[in-house]
Formats: C-alpha cells, sequence, structure tokens
C-alpha cells in the first residue's frame, strides 16, 4: 500500500518548525527557520507576519522533498497563539504583529473591563481582559493607531494567517479563538455581545471551526511554493499549548502537561469550562471537540534562559549550562531570580512586573545565575500548577514537553520542584505533532483525537522527584513568593520613570 504522510506546522516565537510524520507519528523529516523578534520598546514584542509566510515556505520545501515514496493526506497548523495580525481589503499585511508576550495594553484592559463589565466578560470569554490577549491589542490600535484600524479587513492569529497563505481562507479554531478574548468560550463561537461592545465588526473575524475539521485545501498557488500537493485539506489544528496537549497525549481530564518553550504552560484539560475566579489561570477550547481546558501561562521560561546564554554565557552550550549547574547546590547559594522579563501572567498578571537577580554576591559566577534562571523559572511553574490544584485539578499525571524539557537536568529540577514525577514522551515534537494529528483526523486517517492519541503518544522515560530536594525546593520557594509583593510598587514607579 503507497504510505502516508501528515505533516504539521508550529509557527513559534523564535522561529517555524515544520514536520514530516508517517501516520503512526515517526518524523521522517523535520526543519525550522528562526526570526528575530523585535522589542521597539520595553514590555513591547512584535515579528513581521511575512517572516513566519517565508520561514513555512522554506521548511515545507525541505520537508516535502523528502515524501516522495509516499503522499502526504493531511496537514494541521499550530501557532503562538494571541498575536495580532491585521491586514487590508488586499489582504497585505498593515502593521507587524503584536505579540502574546508584549504588554503594552495594560489601560486597554481596564477599558475593556469597564466597557463590558468584568463580571459579564468572564462570563462570556471565561477570563479577565489580559494585555497577553488579542482584544487589548486590537484596541490599542484602534486608540493609538486609527488609521491602521480603519484600514483593517482581517483580523487574524499567527496560523492562520498561514492558513490563509496555504490556503487563501480566512478560517481559525475553537482554541486559539479562545485566546483572542472575543469568543464566547463555552458556546464556542464569536460572542455579538462582545464584539459589538468593543466596536469590532464581526465581518473583519475568521470563520471558525473545531480543530480536528477541515477548513480549506492548499491552492495551486502556495503548492507551488512548499511543494505540498495542491488540494490538500488543511485541519483547524491548534493554538501551540492546545496543540501541544494533543502531541503529549494529554487529551483527557485527569492528564497534564508543563512545556517550556519560550514561554512555559502547565496545562489540563477539562470536561467544563472551569474558570479561577481570581483569573491566574487561562480557561480556553480544547482541542477536543466538547472539552475545555486550563493553563497557567508564564511569560519569560525558555526565553529567560536563552536571554541569559545569549547575553552573559554565549561561550557556553546549553549542556555545559547544564553541566555547572548541576555541581551546584539547591538554591544556587543564595540567589534567586524572578522571570518577569516580559511582565507576568500567572500567577501575578502584572504587566509592569520586570526580572530580578535577589541576592547577587561576589561569590556568584556565570553557573550560579544560569541555575537561578532556571529554578525562577521553575518556582513560576509551580505556583502555575498549585493554582490548578486550587481550583480542583488532579495534576498528578504531569508530561514535558518543549525546547527546556529536554535538558535531563532541567526535568529533575521541575521534578522536585513539583514533588510529582514527570513523564517525558519517545517524541518530543509536542505542538507540531499534535497539528500534524489533527490534519490526520481531517483526513480521515484517525476516527478520533483521543484514539490517535492513544495509538500514536507513547511514553519514553518518568523522572522521580528526591524529597529532599523537595524540601529544600519549598523552602527557596517561600522566599521567591515573598520577593513579588515586596516589590510590587516599585515595579509600578520603575514603568513610570521608563514611560518619560
Ligand atoms: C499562551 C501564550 C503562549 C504562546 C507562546 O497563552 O501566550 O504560551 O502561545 O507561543
Amino acid at each position: 500500500m503507497e504510505k502516508q504522510y501528515l505533516i504539521g506546522i508550529d509557527i513559534g516565537t523564535s522561529g517555524t518548525k515544520s514536520v514530516l510524520f508517517d501516520t503512526a507519528g515517526n518524523v521522517i523529516a523535520s526543519a525550522s527557520a528562526a526570526y528575530p523578534m523585535q522589542t521597539p520598546k520595553n514590555g513591547w514584542a512584535e515579528q513581521d507576519p511575512r517572516d513566519w509566510w517565508q520561514a513555512t515556505c522554506k521548511t515545507l520545501t525541505e520537508i516535502t522533498a523528502k515524501a516522495t515514496d509516499g503522499r502526504i493526506v493531511g496537514l494541521g497548523l499550530s501557532g503562538q497563539m494571541h498575536s495580532l495580525v491585521l491586514l487590508d481589503a488586499a489582504n497585505e499585511v498593515i502593521r507587524p504583529a503584536i505579540l502574546w508576550c508584549d504588554q503594552r495594553t495594560d489601560r486597554e484592559c481596564a477599558e475593556i473591563e469597564e466597557t463590558l463589565g468584568k463580571e459579564r466578560l468572564v462570563e462570556i470569554t471565561a477570563n479577565p481582559a489580559l494585555p497577553g490577549f488579542t482584544a487589548s491589542k486590537l484596541m490599542w490600535v484602534k486608540k493609538h493607531e486609527p488609521d491602521n484600524f480603519a484600514r483593517t479587513a482581517h483580523i487574524l492569529l499567527a496560523k492562520d494567517y498561514i492558513r490563509f497563505q496555504l490556503t487563501g481562507v480566512f478560517a481559525t479554531e475553537v482554541s486559539d479563538a479562545s485566546g483572542m478574548q472575543l469568543l464566547d468560550v463555552k458556546n464556542r463561537a464569536w460572542s455579538e455581545e462582545v464584539t459589538a461592545g468593543l466596536g469590532i465588526d464581526m465581518s473583519l473575524l475568521a470563520k471558525v471551526y473545531e480543530s480536528p475539521e477541515v477548513t480549506g485545501h492548499v491552492t495551486a498557488e502556495a503548492a507551488a511554493k512548499t511543494g505540498l500537493p495542491a488540494g490538500l485539506p488543511v485541519a483547524g489544528g491548534a493554538g501551540d499549548n492546545a496543540a501541544a496537549a494533543i502531541g503529549t497525549g494529554v487529551c483527557r481530564a485527569g492528564t497534564a502537561f508543563t512545556t517550556i518553550g519560550t514561554s512555559g504552560v502547565v496545562f489540563a484539560p477539562t470536561n467544563t469550562p472551569i474558570i479561577d475566579p481570581k483569573g491566574r489561570i487561562h480557561t480556553f477550547c480544547a482541542a477536543v471537540p466538547s472539552t475545555w481546558h486550563v493553563m497557567g501561562v508564564t511569560q519569560a521560561a525558555g526565553l529567560s534562559l536563552s536571554w541569559f546564554r545569549q547575553n552573559m554565557a554565549k561561550d557556553l552550550s546549553y549542556r555545559e549550562i547544564d553541566e555547572g549547574c548541576a555541581a551546584l547546590p539547591v538554591g544556587a547559594e543564595g540567589l534567586l531570580y524572578l522571570p518577569y522579563l516580559m511582565g507576568e501572567r500567572t500567577p501575578i498578571l502584572d504587566a509592569h512586573a520586570r526580572g530580578v537577580f535577589f541576592g547577587l554576591s561576589a561569590r556568584h559566577n556565570t553557573y550560579h545565575l544560569a541555575r537561578a534562571v532556571m529554578e525562577g523559572v521553575s518556582y513560576s511553574l509551580y505556583s502555575c500548577l498549585d493554582i490548578l490544584r486550587e481550583v480542583g485539578i488532579d495534576v498528578s499525571h504531569m508530561a514535558l514537553c518543549g525546547g527546556g524539557g529536554k535538558s535531563a537536568f532541567w526535568q529533575q529540577m521541575l521534578s522536585d520542584v513539583y514533588g510529582i514525577s514527570i513523564r517525558t514522551l519517545v517524541s518530543d515534537e509536542g505542538a507540531a505533532l499534535g497539528a500534524a494529528i489533527l490534519g490526520g483526523c481531517a483526513a480521515g486517517v484517525f476516527a478520533s483525537v483521543p484514539e490517535a492519541c492513544d495509538a500514536i503518544v507513547k511514553e519514553k522515560s518518568r523522572t522521580a522527584p528526591s524529597n529532599e530536594a523537595h524540601t529544600a525546593y519549598m523552602k527557596h520557594y517561600g522566599l521567591y513568593t515573598a520577593l513579588y509583593p515586596n516589590l510590587k510598587n516599585s515595579f509600578k514607579q520603575l514603568a513610570a520613570l521608563d514611560a518619560n
């Protein structure tokens, strides 16, 4: 029988990855292409959507060339969530995309809650207004760049812009649409009340599908640029976290995963939309129809370590950093790090928060700083886990993925901090695999998402926590959590100074 292949594309923040899988989930070919992120001001983050498309064409061309002995039958998209893409009536990009980690919209969030009423907003969109979400970015453009807003004919998210380039269709799906804060999350459809309240014409929004549905087919023009077969069905796909859930087999309530990518996320599927009354974790539709998920998000997880290495340890590989850190004790000999390089969401919800090394002394070297960074990110992820527990979610069945998750040292640290076992998986493709599985569902290769997960996602190893290390980490965690309340006001003052 002719071999069948599936493709998963992940439009990430540091780059785009396209992966060719067989229908058993084995990687046949994989290609990545990086692009820059601009930070024109402190707390701002932008990218050119055309860079994403270029990276998609380059990586697809590379992997489709390896599919000579079979047929590509399905494709799914995943990507950074929330990032705002505006197209004009000629389908041209109007301005750089304002990214998920951009924190400029504090004021717009307050205005959104004032306009719609916070309680009603949470009732419909399942979340309070946050600078990370798309609606406040849109309101920022409306207020500060009225000409750009007036020219807008299409509002899209990162992967949905790539979908448009591939298929000519304006479509999105429920998991990513949830993060726009314009969706009625319980009913999985755009909210007329929210869009009308914010003055957003609903015709600017893409059609919403479920993640495993077919949304369009690859055009002849896109086929010529990518090597994909014209007519290939493109699935709804999912935001990168909802896609990573599928790629790690976390598709049923009672399971959870942590990802250390640019951001860090602790994610758990639920059978109903569960809302944290304090708004510290997000409640979104999941990629499995009729299910939802909650997730805590720390803004700068892998970003903290890559920022540190790029600026302070350029000559060291990540492996060398791990080795140096492993020789140090828990607590990095009296050094703590708060990972607020891009403000923070869970648990503090503060756009003005900034990164901190606390306790620096002349004894500390590069490895102490690196260890403090990894510990600080792990504490932030632990606080996400803690809130999931607080709202009644079982997090004992925890998987790990993302670039940072590949480090055995960080795996052990996370297991020790969490105090629970952590599973790694045979395939570490996470979001790209999840997207490909959704592509396979849309193409009729798999009967359902959970069935596909059961058949494809396999456990590789389990890292068990050390009770002794957990106890030691928890002592430092106590001080870690005490630092932010002491600094909250100072962060505000710093932001005011920086604005002048
Ligand atoms: C989730 C979020 C990030 C991005 C990273 O709410 O903003 O995890 O999806 O790509």
